[in-house]
């Protein structure tokens, strides 16, 4: 992405030389929020009473808009639960000139804090801040209008058009946005903007808002108000925020890393939860591995897959450091990781990928063997990709860590054999039919189990994995890694004495069936040409299950009986047009990447249930819909149709 060029004219106004256009009024940049933005919009008045509220902004800049908006609400004694902003950037500012632009507005200060402390790197994407202990929802949106208004998912309360002057920035009010605003528009939306210019006002009305001149502000002549009236033939979907939860309690089967991550995202929400496993103590599973690593993952073309991980790599770090910041530290251990490549080929397609992403390096880069010999405080072979933020956890920890924050009620060494939904309420059974535990919503997180509770075609597959504990004899005698490696070896010191090796894919998209009896401390001694003066190994192994697309199953699943009985039908259909079980979610098929889709997967849920605006693009949503290898199989043919 291209950075934002910001300079301070005489008299403060920010301007943007490659826009030739300042940031807000020289009026004053608070003033001209109030007066053009949250009032043009009728606010407080029009969320007064609403549980969640959702503002669309075209531009955020340098977040005056919506800290002002942020303000208005948390002082407002009326206002729901939470606010939802969404704003646009094609060029994020830095940090810098964020401070120098809030400094001018004291009353803003708390919120601008937590604001640029949480500041994402300039990647594409979807970023969720949590401003204000969660009352505020930032989802910082980065890349072009264009591309991003089609790929959210509405509908939106409020709009904010505040692009630089249509005639310099002509991209911000295009046809084609105000198109997609309407889309994305709630029945009765209000939108404002600071200009008043002809095309704009025949654009929104032809896209179907009423519009309005009013006075200007400062010394502009007039602005617009607008408002959403849908057209008679327009079909509008429920809105997700209207429907309050009833109770707000989730039931959750699994306490691994997913179903961990649930409960602490539906706690950030103030649900209670109760989390039910078979394994005492917890956790059992692919879970109970010794450590897991978290890192990004990059392909040349920003593949599904890698905007994916980037989503859920962000979401993950950002979830821990909250955690820490309560009080229940997982002990995460992100002080980077170096993904070493297989051979010299390898090598060279990693540093190609690098120049044609351009990444931010604190994101990603890469390091040449020497360079990453010197990270990694080893002698190397190969290099490869060096992902600053990256590192490990102990999934045990994390777990813990997650559970006690949400304070969930854990009921541990319980088998659940049989769901049932009773209208209101999901119920877990064991072998016995004792109930076990019941809520409104139940998330499965059991891995290749919950295809048994809930079949729908999924298409998971086991993959035996090992990670072997190697105790040293003394320390000193081996170099160990300073950070952790993945790639060609996978390995963790855990403290000077034991190092953990883990099998891994060996650069295929799936281990050959002998990768699991490879040899660790073979792989060692071929990366690094040092044997390693072993006292004794210890192997752990664990199933986990993967996809065929290396995708999770994350969201609502679908009701496969109702979907078999309209089979001819829905062939043609899209994966979220299936049938779901109504309040019944889906937290597997996490393959080799359970903390990058942990974090991700719990909050698309936990927005889900709870009516809020999704933290991803809906394409990516898209591609980790359960319901997507149920539509496969109607499409080729291969379940028969009970209809
Ligand atoms: C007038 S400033 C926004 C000021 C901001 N609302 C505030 O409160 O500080 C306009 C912003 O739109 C961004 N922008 C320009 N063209 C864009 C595009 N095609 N897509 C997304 N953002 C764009 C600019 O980088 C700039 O930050």
């Amino acid at each position: 992405m291209t950075a934002a060029r910001v300079i301070l004219r005489d008299d403060g106004t920010p301007f943007a030389p490659d826009y030739g256009d300042v940031y807000h009024s020289a009026d004053g940049a608070l003033a001209q929020a109030r007066a053009v933005f949250i009032e043009g919009c009728h606010m407080p008045q029009r969320w007064a009473h609403r549980r969640i509220f959702r503002v669309l902004e075209a531009g955020f800049g340098l977040g005056i808009n919506t800290l002002a908006t942020a303000a208005a609400w948390l002082a407002d004694p009326a206002r729901g639960e939470r606010l939802h902003v969404f704003s646009m950037e094609k060029h994020p500012a830095g940090r810098a000139d964020l401070e120098r632009s809030h400094s001018a507005h004291p009353e803003l200060a708390v919120l601008s804090r937590e604001l640029i402390a949480q500041w994402p790197l300039p990647l594409p994407g979807l970023h969720r801040l949590w401003l204000a202990d969660g009352a505020v929802l930032l989802t910082l949106c980065f890349g072009d209008i264009d591309k991003l208004l089609p790929s959210l998912e509405g509908p939106f309360d409020a709009f904010y058009l505040d692009g630089f002057a249509p005639a310099r920035n002509p991209a911000m009010w295009s046809d084609r946005v105000f198109r997609a605003c309407a889309r994305l528009a709630a029945e009765g939306a209000t939108l404002a903007t600071w200009s008043a210019a002809g095309a704009i006002r025949d654009g929104l009305t032809a896209a179907g808002f009423t519009v309005e001149r009013k006075p200007g502000f400062g010394r502009k002549r007039h602005r617009i108000e607008a408002q959403y009236r849908p057209p008679a033939w327009r079909v509008m979907a429920a809105d997700p925020a209207t429907a309050a939860p009833a109770a707000r309690e989730v039931l959750i089967i699994g306490g691994g890393i997913a179903g961990a991550a649930v409960a602490q995202q539906f706690a950030r929400r103030h649900w209670k939860s109760t989390l039910v496993d078979t394994a005492s103590p917890l956790p059992g599973g692919a879970s109970a591995i010794r450590a897991a690593t978290l890192h990004p993952h990059l392909s040349p073309d920003d593949a599904v897959l890698s905007r994916l991980v980037r989503n859920g790599f962000l979401q993950a770090v950002a979830a821990w450091r909250m955690l820490a910041g309560a009080g229940h530290d997982p002990g995460a251990r992100l002080d980077g990781l170096a993904e070493i490549a297989e051979d010299a080929a390898e090598e060279a397609a990693m540093a190609r990928c690098i120049s044609r992403c351009a990444p931010p390096a604190a994101y990603a880069c890469f390091l040449d063997a020497a360079a990453m010999s010197a990270r990694c405080g080893l002698q190397l072979s190969q290099g490869g990709h060096w992902y600053e933020q990256g590192g490990w956890i102990e999934p045990r920890a994390l777990i813990a860590a997650q559970l006690e924050y949400a304070a969930t009620r854990v009921i541990s060494g319980r088998e659940v054999t049989r769901i049932a939904h009773t209208g209101a309420l999901w119920q877990a059974f064991d072998r016995d039919g004792q109930r076990i535990a019941d809520a409104p919503v139940l998330v499965l997180a059991n891995a290749a189990d919950a295809a048994r509770l809930c079949p729908g075609h999924y298409r998971l597959r086991p993959h035996p994995g090992l990670q072997t504990l190697i105790a040293l004899q003394a320390p000193g005698e081996a170099v160990l890694p300073a950070v952790a490696l993945t790639g060609a070896v996978q390995a963790v010191a855990l403290d000077p004495h034991t190092l953990l090796i883990g099998s891994n894919y060996g650069g295929r998209p799936e281990p050959d069936a002998d990768d699991v009896h490879c040899d660790p401390l073979e792989r060692w001694s071929h990366l690094t040409g040092r044997p390693l003066p072993a006292l004794s190994k210890q192997a752990i192994s664990a199933t986990r299950i993967t996809t065929p697309d290396h995708l999770p199953l994350a969201g609502l699943l679908p009701d496969a009986a109702a979907a078999l009985a309209r089979a001819t039908e829905l062939r043609g259909a899209q994966a979220r047009d299936l049938p779901r079980q109504p309040g019944l979610y889906g937290a597997f098929g996490y393959g080799a990447r359970g903390l990058a889709w942990s974090v991700l997967a719990a909050e698309l849920i936990a927005c889900r249930a709870n009516g809020e605006p999704l933290p991803l693009e809906r394409e990516l949503a898209d591609a980790i819909d359960p319901a997507r290898h149920l539509l496969q199989a109607l499409r080729r043919g291969e379940v028969e149709p009970t209809g």
